[in-house]
This record gives structure tokens, sequence and C-alpha cells, in this order.
């Protein structure tokens, strides 16, 4: 394992780096402050994780359902949700060097941690980015970018109910992006301007066991740790004292995860009560009552809001797939042990010469067919002792080699990229043995 915290961060960002799973954004132009692209692998691993986020939590489930809501939304919807009043972070700005700084955040709130200047008195600084609609900007008509995806859920809720069979307690799921002008960024990926939410709105009775439901769904979440190869152990269940509550939640767990830099929000869970669909009733003067038939009466639904950072997400994985592990030989192998559903690519085909044509067809041959079902990488560069270890670091769990024997007998080296174990499996057999392996 990497020396200590941050030696650990440098080469993650390193790896992402070099190996296209995580760019800087905009570096042709020296870069955008805390922006982030996903290179090649990175979309890879970030559509596998909302495939398998949407599968586990939606579809799985008969109490589900989703919507995929837009990331502007009537300006209406933030005023009632409170954010344009609330979402507020206090803020200071040193008289010296102008950098800002969340004063709730410093461990010395009375000089600057970076020059020792004075502070400028304290301000209150909205996290909602807004922009606007409309060709001419002094007429047009602000609007915000989502801080949030959950609004879309509640301002959707009555046309859900209406047009599907749900009946509570059910849930609407959703995933993309939301955007917060955050003062203090940082730790790469972990906070930044632009992100990815997969969040939960579960409609549930007001007179309900609201803990118990919490509590199951807490549950459900830590089987998702299973679902993606997150270990258990690296996760704390950090209860928010009352105080700290955010305006809108009456319990609150975060769910505080063992990063690489430290620990920190991964997940977390609230029990929002009636407070959004409530707001939303009285502004948007619709009724949004549910209609319950088996009791013949009507009522605002509470929630439970189960909230997943999608980015946080993938560098917890990065942070616990990474190893640097010492071979026999003396010489250091970076690996990324990902669960195979979270692999960028799942198997690798090589023909074990370039320059022998025979070889080089019957590997093409398999790995066209090997691509039917899915993700291969095709690569006959270099030697095979160099393609594991490109493979190691990207991640990939099993290399298949095509060599002389192939041909004589219809059978194929399968290296596995934890153990370094090669094993002889018959061609025939092949990708049913794979599918077995990859979909454990
Ligand atoms: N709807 C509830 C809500 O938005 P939150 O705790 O403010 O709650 C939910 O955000 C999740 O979104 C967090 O647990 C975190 O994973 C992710 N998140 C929040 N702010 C972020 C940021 N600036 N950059 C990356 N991820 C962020």
């Amino acid at each position: 394992m990497a020396k200590n915290r941050n030696d650990a961060m440098e080469k993650i960002v390193a790896l992402c780096k070099r190996r296209g799973f995580i760019f800087p954004n905009s570096e042709i132009y020296g870069g955008l402050a805390s922006s982030y692209d996903y290179g090649p692998l990175g979309v890879e691993i970030k559509n596998n994780i909302k495939r398998l986020w949407w599968k586990y939590f939606v579809q799985d489930r008969e109490d589900m359902t989703g919507i995929d809501g837009n990331i502007i939304l009537s300006p209406r919807v933030w005023e009632a949700s409170g954010h344009v009043a609330n979402f507020t972070d206090p803020l200071v700005e040193c008289k010296k060097c102008h950098q800002r700084f969340r004063p709730d955040k410093l461990e010395n709130a009375a000089k600057c941690p970076d020059c020792g200047g004075e502070f400028t008195a304290e301000k209150r600084f909205s996290g909602l980015f807004k922009t606007v609609i409309g060709p001419v900007e002094e007429e047009g008509q602000v609007v915000y970018l989502r801080p949030e995806t959950a609004q879309a859920i509640f301002a959707d809720y009555k046309n859900v109910l209406n047009s599907s069979n749900k009946k509570i307690p059910f849930g609407i799921g959703q995933i993309g992006k939301a955007f917060r002008n955050e003062i203090t960024t940082g730790n790469f990926t972990f906070r930044t301007f632009e992100f990815e939410q997969m969040e939960i709105e579960y409609f549930i009775n007001p007179t309900a066991d609201w803990n118990k439901i919490f509590e199951e769904w807490l549950d459900y979440i830590y089987g998702f740790m299973d679902v993606i190869g997150l270990e258990r152990k690296k996760m704390h269940n950090h209860e928010i004292a009352k105080e700290d509550l955010a305006f809108y939640s009456k319990r609150t767990i975060d769910l505080e995860y063992q990063f690489p830099f430290g620990q920190d929000e991964l997940w977390a869970i609230a029990y929002r009560t009636d407070h959004d669909l409530g707001l939303h009733q009285k502004y948007s003067g619709q009724n949004l009552e549910y209609f319950d038939d088996k009791t013949n009466k009507k009522y605002l639904p509470h929630v439970i809001e189960p909230t997943f950072g999608l980015d946080r997400t993938i560098l917890a994985l990065i942070g616990e797939a990474y190893r640097e592990e010492e071979l026999p030989d003396g010489e250091t192998r970076v690996v990324l042990k990902f669960k195979p559903n979270v692999a960028p690519y799942k198997i690798a085909v090589f023909p074990l010469l370039k320059n022998k044509p025979e070889l080089v067809a019957a590997a093409r041959r398999l790995y066209e067919d090997l691509k039917k079902d899915f993700l291969v990488f095709w690569d006959d560069r270099g030697n095979i002792g160099k393609r594991y270890r490109y493979q190691d670091e990207i991640g990939t769990p099993y290399c298949v080699t095509v060599d002389f024997d192939s041909l004589e007998n219809n059978s194929v080296t399968v290296r596995y990229r934890d153990s370094m174990r090669q094993e002889r499996i018959n061609i025939d057999g092949l990708k049913d043995y794979l599918h077995k392996k990859i979909e454990l």
C-alpha cells in the first residue's frame, strides 16, 4: 500500500490521468477549478455504477419506480423548497490574500490560515448557480441549476402517481447532475461544483413507523456496498445532531467512508417529513394529497430520502481497489482490484505474438465473439508481461492469451488479475465460464 494518505491520493490522481479514468477539465486552458472530466475508462465505471444502482434500487424493487428530470426547473420550485432563502453558507474573505473560507470549517476563525491576514465580516453566500432563460440577459427569466436532484421528484410526484399503479409506500429514484457553488472544494472529485447524484424519495404514510422504514433503508443501502464491492467495515454511521440537521430534515445519518484522505460523507439518509410536499402544495396551490382507497382517507405523504454521490462512489471504489504489490522478481505492480461488475473492461484478449498471422487471426475471432457479450480490450502491443501490467493498472479481471497450443488443442490461457494465476480453458466453454465469473 502507498505510504501515507496524501501519498495515496497523489498516486490515485496520477493513475486516473495516466490511464484515462479522470482528467482535469479544460486542461489545455490551464484547467477550471475543481472541475474534472471522466475519460474513456472513467465513463465505463460511471455507467456501470449507474446501471447497478438503478437495478438494485429501482428495478429489483416492486415498490420503486424512476424518473429523469430536468436540470433547470421552474424557479418557483426552489423558492418553495426553501433553497433560495436557506441554501447558503457563511463566508469570510481574507483582506490580504483575498482567499475565501467557510468560518465554520476553520480551526482558528480569527486569522487567515494561509497568510495570517484579517478576515472581513461574515456574509451569507448562496450555493445556487444562477443562469438566464431568454435571448436578452436583462429581460430573461432567472433560473437555477439544481443543487439536488430531489426536487424534480417532488415536483413530478403527482404525475407519477396518476400515471402508474404505485401505492404508498413507494419510492421514486433518479440519477443526474447537480450543481453547487461551493466555497471550499477539493480532495480531487470529492467536492466539486458540478457532480452527479443518485437519489430516492420514498413516500410513506405519516402515521407509519418512519424510524423502522428508515432503518430498513439503511440496511438496504449497506447491501449496495456488497453489490459494487466496497468494504462495509470502512463505512461509519454518523448520526447528525439535532442542532446540525439540514433545514428540511428530522433525522439524518451521514454514511461516512474511509477515503484515502480521511473519513468523510459518501452517502446519506434523511427523514424529510412532509416538508417538501407541504411547501410545494402551498406555493403551487395544487392539492398534492394522496388518496388511500383502503381507508378512504387523504393525507400528505412523508418521505425518507436515501442519497448517493456518484463521483464520491467512484473515488471510494478507486481508492479501495488501488494496490501496490511487490512481485517475486522484486518488481512492483500497480493493480486496481475492482469487482468485475464495476471494472471498465472485463476481459483482455491477446495473441501471444503479433507477427504470427495464424495466432492473430485466431485471437481476433475470439475477441469478436467475446465482444458480443462483454467489453473486451484487444492488445497486441509489446510483450505479454507489459500487457499484463497494463491490464492490472486499469483493473481488467481476466486476460486471455491465444498461443501455438491454442491452434492445436482449441484452448487458451486465462490469467487472473488478483492472484496472477493462469489456467488453461477450452475455447468452447470459455464464454459460459467467463459469464459465471463476471456475474458473481
Ligand atoms: N437531496 C439531499 C442532498 O442533496 P447532500 O448530503 O447535500 O443531500 C447528497 O448531498 C450527496 O451528494 C452527498 O452524500 C455527496 O455524496 C454528494 N455531494 C454533495 N455535494 C457534493 C459536491 N460538491 N461534490 C461532489 N459530491 C457532492
